[in-house]
C-alpha cells in the first residue's frame, strides 16, 4: 500500500473513492455532501456505520469523534468493507484535523487503513484480499494547525510501520500449529534479521540444555519439534534506554498430560501470541531506527502428550537454581517464561523489562476477551504499559499483586508451585509466579502482560479481525516511544 500526503483539496484529488468520516451526527459537516442520500439510507452515523454510495464512489463512516480510539476502528471498518472489491484500487481521505492531537490522529488513520485491508488467506483455495494500492491523504485545513507536511509524514510513516508489525504478528498467530512449531517461528526471526538490522541468536536444544533451561526444555520434550529460544537485538549507537521484551512462543499448547478439554483446545495455536508479538515490535523498532536499546525474547516450545511427557507431580529446577513443583502440566506457559526470563536477564541488564504471554484463562475470565492484563512491582512501569494501549487503542487495565495470594502458589516440596492453591485470582498468582524468576535488582524494572483475551478473538471487533490481533505490539511501540521522549527531557539514563 502506498501513502501520498498532499496538501491539495480533497475535491481535486483524483481516486476511485472517497471516505468521508461522519463525526457529526445531524449531517451538516462541509464534507458531506449526499446529506438527502443518506438519510434515504437510514445511515445515522453511529460509530462504524458504514454507508456506501456506489454512483457517488463515496464511502461514508461514522465516528464519534476524531479521536484516535474512535477514528481507527472507524476507518479499519470502512476498509473492510471494501475487501473483495476489485474495482477500488485507490482512496481519498481528508484528515479534517480540528483538534490539538492530530498527529495521533493522523497516525490512527493511517492504522485504521492497514489494519481494516489485513486478511488471513493462506489457507483459503479463493483468496479474497483488499485491492487497495494507493491512498491519498489531504491534509486540507491542517495548516490552521502549523503541523508541517514533514511531521505529518513522520505520523503517517509511523502508522504503516507499527500496523504492518501488528499484521506481521497477526500472520504468524493464526499460522497452523502443522506450519508454525519452534523451528519456524525461529526461521522467521532469522528472516527478520537478514531483512533488517537486527541481530539474531537462536538457542536450540543442546544450548539449551547447556544453558540450564530444563523447564522450558521439559515442556517440549514430548514435542516432536525441538524447543527453540530466540533473541533478536536492535542496537543503536548510544541509546537512551536498555529494554528487554519476553514472549511466550507456545506454538500449541494441548495441556500436556493434564490435557485441555476438546473445547479449550481449539485455538491454542494463539498460544504463541505473546512471543509473535515480540518479532512484531522487533520490526517496527528497527523499522523505526528509534535510538533505545531493544532485545525481543522469544521461548518457542511445542506443549503435547506422550511417553517422554513431563508430568504432575515432577519438580524441576529453573535456569535461576529455584525448584517447581508440577501439579498442573497445562500452567506451562509460566514454566517457559520463567527460564526465558532468566536467560534474558542473564544475557542484558536493561532499563526495562516487559514479558507478553497468553497466560492465564483467568484474565480472560477476570477482564473480558479484550482486554490485557498489566502486573509488576512497580507502578511507574505499569503505567507505561497501559499509556501505550490507551495511545494506541489497545485495552489494558492494572491487576494488583498481594501478599495473600502470593502464599497460594507455596509448594511444601519445592521452592514453588507451577499452579495456586485457590481457583480465583489465577492470572495474579501466574504473575506473582513469574516475580520468582525476576532477580531482585529487575524487579522494579519489570511488568508482565498477559493477553491472553485480546490475541485471538473469533469475532471482528474494532480494527481487529476474526482471529489474531496482533495485541501488544501498538501498546509496546508506543510505550517505547515514549520512553525514548522522556530520556531526552531528563537527559538520564532511565526513568526510575
Ligand atoms: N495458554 C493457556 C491460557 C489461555 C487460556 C490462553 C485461554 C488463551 C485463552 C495456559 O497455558 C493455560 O492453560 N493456563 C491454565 C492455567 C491453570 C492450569 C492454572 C488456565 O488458565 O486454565
Ligand atoms: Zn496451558
Ligand atoms: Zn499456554
Amino acid at each position: 500500500m502506498n501513502f501520498n500526503i498532499t496538501t491539495d483539496n480533497i475535491a481535486g484529488i483524483k481516486s476511485d473513492l472517497e471516505i468521508i468520516i461522519v463525526i457529526d451526527k445531524a449531517l451538516k459537516h462541509r464534507f458531506i455532501a449526499d446529506k438527502k442520500l443518506l438519510e434515504k439510507a437510514g445511515f445515522s452515523g453511529e460509530q462504524d456505520e458504514v454507508c456506501h454510495l456506489i454512483g457517488k464512489n463515496r464511502l461514508y463512516v461514522g465516528a464519534e469523534s476524531l479521536k484516535g480510539d474512535k477514528l481507527r476502528p472507524a476507518v479499519a471498518t470502512a476498509l473492510r468493507s471494501l475487501i473483495g472489491k476489485k474495482a477500488y484500487k485507490s482512496i481519498k481521505i481528508a484528515t479534517y484535523l480540528s483538534h490539538p492531537r492530530c498527529t495521533a490522529s493522523l497516525r490512527a488513520m493511517v492504522e485504521g487503513i492497514v489494519l481494516g485491508s489485513y486478511t488471513f488467506t493462506t489457507y483459503k483455495s479463493k483468496r479474497v484480499k483488499s485491492s487497495i494500492k494507493n491512498v491519498e491523504i489531504s491534509l486540507e485545513g491542517y495548516n490552521e494547525h502549523e503541523i508541517t507536511t514533514e511531521v505529518a509524514a513522520r505520523a503517517v510513516r509511523n502508522g504503516e510501520i507499527s500496523a504492518n508489525a501488528t499484521n506481521f504478528t497477526r500472520d504468524i498467530v493464526n499460522t497452523t500449529p502443522e506450519d508454525c512449531y519452534p523451528k519456524i517461528m525461529a526461521n522467521i526471526a532469522e528472516d527478520l534479521a537478514k531483512n533488517s538490522n537486527l541481530k539474531c541468536k537462536i538457542l536450540k536444544p543442546k544450548e539449551l540444555k547447556k544453558e540450564k533451561m530444563k523447564t522450558l526444555l521439559a515442556v517440549g520434550r514430548a514435542s516432536r519439534h525441538g524447543s527453540r529460544v530466540i533473541h533478536l537485538t536492535h542496537k543503536p549507537k548510544n541509546p537512551k534506554a536498555i529494554i528487554s521484551l519476553v514472549g511466550k512462543g507456545l506454538t500449541y499448547d494441548s495441556g500436556g498430560l493434564s490435557l485441555k478439554p476438546a473445547d479449550y483446545m481449539v485455538t491454542m495455536k494463539a498460544d504463541k501470541s505473546g512471543g509473535s508479538a515480540v518479532l512484531g515490535i522487533m520490526k517496527a523498532i528497527s523499522e523505526m531506527n528509534l535510538p533505545v536499546e531493544v532485545h525481543g525474547f522469544v521461548g518457542a516450545v511445542e506443549n503435547m502428550i506422550g511417553g517422554d511427557a513431563y508430568k504432575p507431580d515432577d519438580v524441576l529446577k529453573a535456569k535461576n537454581g529455584k525448584t517447581i513443583e508440577i501439579r498442573n502440566t497445562d500452567a506451562e506457559g509460566r514454566l517457559v517464561l520463567a527460564d526465558t526470563l532468566c536467560y534474558a536477564q542473564q544475557e542484558v541488564k536493561s532499563d526495562y523489562i516487559f514479558d507478553f504471554a497468553t497466560l492465564t484463562g483467568a484474565c480472560v475470565v477476570g477482564v473480558g476477551h479484550y482486554t490485557a492484563g498489566v502486573m509488576g512491582h512497580n507502578d511507574e512501569v505499569t503505567s507505561l504499559v497501559t499509556y501505550g494501549a490507551e495511545v494506541s487503542g489497545e485495552l489494558a487495565t492494572k491487576l494488583d499483586f498481594n501478599p495473600y495470594l502470593k502464599k497460594t502458589i507455596k509448594s511444601e516440596i519445592a521452592d514453588v508451585c507451577n499452579i495456586s492453591n485457590t481457583r480465583y485470582g489465577g492470572a495474579i498468582t501466574a504473575g506473582q509466579f513469574l516475580s520468582e524468576f525476576i532477580d531482585d535488582e529487575h524487579k522494579n524494572r519489570w511488568a508482565h502482560i498477559d493477553i491472553a483475551g485480546p490475541a485471538f478473538v473469533e469475532h471482528i471487533w474494532g480494527e481487529n479481525p476474526h482471529g489474531a490481533s496482533g495485541a501488544g505490539v501498538r501498546m509496546t511501540i508506543r510505550l517505547i516511544e515514549k520512553i525514548v521522549r522522556s530520556e531526552d527531557k531528563n537527559g538520564n539514563k532511565h526513568i526510575l
